[in-house]
């Protein structure tokens, strides 16, 4: 088994085991619902969105599948792949890695998923979701604010391998990748479990340029 392998076998292992605890211990999630608002003002009625590393679906793929949107998740979780589908029967979920999507999609969001890839793949994965937008794409990114490499943590009882940027680099990251940033949100996050520490929330609402 190559490292690659190993390392999303124990992030998909790990999701399996918290499941429906990921939302309980982040209720609050006005970032993210603002992000997805954001892309509901300007889609055309029944877009095609991606939503990278969806988790349980809540409240992202419900809220723009919600609105009559042809809402595409992808999770290497099989546990969080059914309870998005659970969720969201709306919507189409799939197992699997985001480094290996195809196809074409009007918007793209990934909140909180890059962080779980190794620090340089972070470039080479907003280069490969600038290639699956149209020309005009939507792209909203989420991350934490912090200056980590593959940095071991122990998250709701779980072992996982995280890499975080400071905002001022990867605002660098997200323009590198021919991403015009229309917004940037910084909040300041207590989750509800103390098996997860306070964090910088970092949200950037993009269009492919
Ligand atoms: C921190 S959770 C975020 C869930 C959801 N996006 C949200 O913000 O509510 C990260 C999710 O990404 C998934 N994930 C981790 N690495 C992934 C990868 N390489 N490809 C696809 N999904 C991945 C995990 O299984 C987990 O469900």
């Amino acid at each position: 088994m190559t490292k690659w392998a190993e390392r999303e076998r124990r992030h998909a292992a790990a999701f399996d085991a918290i499941g429906v605890r990921y939302d309980e211990a982040f209720p609050h999630k006005e970032g993210q619902l603002a992000a997805g608002g954001w892309l509901l003002d300007q889609l055309a009625p029944s877009s095609s969105i991606l939503d990278l590393g969806c988790g349980t679906g809540l409240p992202t793929a419900a809220q723009l599948a919600g609105a009559g949107h042809r809402v595409t998740g992808l999770d290497l979780s099989a546990e969080m792949v059914r309870l998005a589908r659970e969720n969201v029967p709306e919507g189409e979920f799939h197992q699997g890695d985001l480094r290996d999507v195809k196809g074409q999609y009007d918007a793209i969001v990934a909140f909180f998923v890059l962080l779980m890839l190794p620090l340089a793949q972070i470039p080479e994965s907003l280069a490969l979701i600038h290639g699956l937008l149209r020309p005009g794409g939507l792209f909203c990114l989420s991350m934490v604010e912090a200056d980590l490499e593959e940095f071991p943590i122990s998250f709701l009882g779980q072992e996982l391998l995280v890499s975080c940027l400071l905002r001022d680099e990867l605002r660098a990251a997200v323009e590198a990748a021919g991403f015009a940033v229309e917004a940037e949100n910084v909040l300041s996050y207590a989750p509800s479990s103390t098996q997860a520490v306070p964090e910088i929330q970092l949200f950037y609402h993009c269009r492919r340029v």
